[in-house]
């Protein structure tokens, strides 16, 4: 497999090319980095002059089967565009990562393998870059994140499937991470961990029209890890049905983060037997039930849950568990109704430190008045 390397990667960048539009674009060095080494994208025939046209569209994206074989610069990732504006990506191609080896080799189930060095490499990163898309790809088994859209200012990802197992470790579907205004639309992901994900400096995000399930549900965070600073706010999640997942609408913070959420809406949602659908983490730590109440926190506030219905699959169907120094302030609640995923239980909520208004919601009351 090593040895055809070269041609393998050459194949590789035609799929690519073929999956690709770089219509309307300004590239600034725009990068593929695949297994065998980085390339310039101008290098092969990407015209971005706005009149050549390569999205005509189909094929099929394979990554190398397992970490053995794998010889990339950057263990990271699979394929990545870097510091582009106006990329469009779009077609009815295939990218998949093949992530079984990965998996099989996860350092948070078996830490003692010897492949545990190896970070699980992202199927596609687009990093620092503006107005852009991904649309109507289908994305499978990645190692890890599927599509990761960081410090990208302006990007819409419309009409993915995004497909891996429910057991399959650290494959989030999409993962946002400082970057501004982000619309992800019109799209099913099922995977081993958060369906989307935000995390800190993240704004203007909207999410709408979304099934998630299998997978950890819809979470902004975790935030604040190893004490940074969050600065995450407005985000609007709509029209999402989960199936199944262990999450729907999360918050998650860590103790010894600083910073804020502020002004989200989650609305619009459905839930069919998910173990947590309205969730707040605010004392996120690294060994569950073993963590000392902290003065820090990130702070939560202005968050409304609005017209959401559906089962639980355990007991505590809401759970607004904030922190006791930074408390959750100016919480709304309206329209809720959430029942047992088994017929005759009782589900409650829960709510610790956590302030606002709500109006008709099933179970309740929760929320502390201030
Ligand atoms: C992005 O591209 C521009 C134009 O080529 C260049 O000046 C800039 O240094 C690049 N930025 C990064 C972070 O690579
Ligand atoms: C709330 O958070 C505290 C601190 O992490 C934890 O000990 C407790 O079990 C949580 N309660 C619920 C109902 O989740």
């Amino acid at each position: 497999m090593c040895s055809s390397n070269s041609s393998y990667t050459m194949k590789t960048l035609v799929l690519l090319f073929i999956l690709i539009g770089l219509t309307n674009s300004r590239i600034y060095s725009a990068s593929i980095i695949g297994y065998a080494g980085s390339f310039n994208v101008l290098d092969y025939g990407a015209a971005a002059d706005g009149i050549t046209d390569d999205s005509q569209i189909s094929g099929r994206l394979v990554a190398p089967s397992s970490p053995s074989i794998w010889t990339g610069q950057d263990p990271s990732q699979w394929l990545a565009f870097r510091n582009v504006s106006g990329l469009i990506v779009d077609g009815s191609g295939a990218i998949d990562g093949q992530g079984q080896g990965w998996w099989d080799q996860s350092c948070r189930y078996h830490p003692e393998m010897e492949g545990c060095t190896k970070l699980a490499p992202t199927a596609l990163k687009f990093i620092f870059c503006s107005q852009s898309s991904i649309s109507n790809i289908y994305f499978a088994n990645s190692a890890q994140t599927h599509i990761l859209i960081e410090r990208c200012n302006g990007f819409k990802v419309d009409n993915v499937r995004i497909q891996s197992p429910g057991n399959s470790p650290n494959t989030d579907g999409i993962h946002i991470q400082a970057s501004h205004y982000v619309s992800i639309t019109n799209s099913k992901i099922s995977s081993g961990d958060d369906c989307i994900s935000i995390g800190d400096y993240s704004s203007n995000v909207q999410i709408n029209n979304i099934q998630c399930g299998p997978g950890h549900g819809i979470s902004i965070g975790s935030l604040g890890k190893g004490g940074s600073v969050a600065q995450v706010e407005n985000i609007h999640v709509s029209n999402a049905f989960f199936y199944g997942t262990t999450n729907g609408a999360r918050i998650k913070t860590w103790q010894v983060g600083r910073g804020y959420v502020r002004d989200v809406t989650f609305e619009n949602l459905e839930f069919n037997s998910v173990k947590n659908p309205i969730i707040i983490d605010q004392d996120y730590c690294d060994v569950r039930g073993a963590c000392k109440e902290m003065v820090t926190g990130v702070q939560i506030s202005n968050v409304v849950y609005q017209n959401i219905f559906g089962t639980s699959s355990t007991d505590i169907a809401i759970n607004l568990n904030c922190s006791k120094s930074v408390p959750c302030t100016d919480i709304t609640m309206q329209l809720i109704q959430l029942t047992s995923a088994t017929p005759g239980k009782e589900v409650t909520a829960y709510c610790r430190n956590a302030y606002g208004q709500e109006y008709s919601i099933e179970p309740g009351p929760c929320l502390s008045q201030v």
